[in-house]
């Protein structure tokens, strides 16, 4: 069964909108702890236009589940990290034009550089997780900088219409099904919503799932506990769809 990380970054989105004290994110991290969460992921950006450090530095002292820093892989981000020790670091490429992240981290072009950090976070005691496309190049390329997990990108499958998204969601399978064998732990997640979770949270070995802008939009009608609760139920019993629901072959 899947469990849930919830990112909360959306929240600070609405607060930095005025750039004042309201919505706060490390309230609303209690709110979706009490509907559920497994997680609490927060993106610390280098241009930090949302998560602001001081948000980073009080989760950690009130989050009771687990704290997820998404992160990009330079020595700000490091010396933050390791100051601050997240139960987990989730490596992500980071581009200041972008409205979220695109696309997964080329592990495959960067490993040598890429795998000093992750042995540095990791012999601090901080796992790491490398956000990727569910490509073999890149999962073997993962394993080879010694990181425990991947979180697989499901931005391809949630973009895409009905014709090709059967085929998204077997390349999240096939990913999902090598990423074990190479002994790597597997989450996934980005545009994941309330209509096209299930597929994904019934892909075997699939470990978590971290769901953002969809929980904090239902968040506006229901509150963000009810929104939690009702995405959490979606996580841990997926309908098994006859069109999606299958792993392939
Ligand atoms: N996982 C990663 C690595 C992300 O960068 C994001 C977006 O910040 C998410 C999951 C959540 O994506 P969404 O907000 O679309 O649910």
């Amino acid at each position: 069964m899947a469990s849930l990380g919830v990112n909360i970054d959306h929240i600070a989105n609405i607060r930095e909108a005025r750039r004042t004290v309201e919505p706060d994110p490390v309230s609303m991290a209690l709110l979706a702890e009490l509907g559920g969460a497994d997680g609490i992921t927060v993106h610390l950006r280098e241009d930090r236009r949302h998560i602001q450090d001081r948000d980073v530095e009080l989760l950690r002292q009130t989050v009771r589940s687990r704290l997820n820093l998404e992160m990009a892989a330079t020595d700000e981000m490091a010396a933050i990290a390791l100051r601050i020790k997240p139960d987990m670091v989730t490596l992500v490429p980071e581009r200041r034009e972008e409205v979220t992240t695109e696309g997964g981290l080329d592990v495959a072009g960067q490993d040598a550089s890429l795998a000093a950090l992750v042995q540095t976070l990791q012999a601090a005691k901080i796992p790491v997780s490398l956000f990727v496309d569910p490509e073999p190049t890149q999962l073997q390329a993962c394993k080879n900088t010694g990181a425990c997990w991947v979180e697989l990108h499901t931005g391809r499958y949630a973009d895409a219409d009905w014709s090709t998204q059967p085929q998204e969601l077997a390349r999240l399978h096939e990913g999902t099904a090598i990423a074990r064998q190479l002994g790597l732990r597997v989450n996934a997640g980005h545009g994941l919503t309330y209509q096209n979770v299930e597929p994904i949270a019934a892909i075997p070995g699939m470990e978590e799932l971290n769901i953002g802008h969809t929980i904090v939009a239902r968040s506006v009608a229901v509150g963000l506990q009810q929104a939690v609760r009702d995405m959490k139920v979606l996580v841990q019993n997926p309908r098994l769809d006859p069109l999606f629901g299958q792993a392939p072959g």
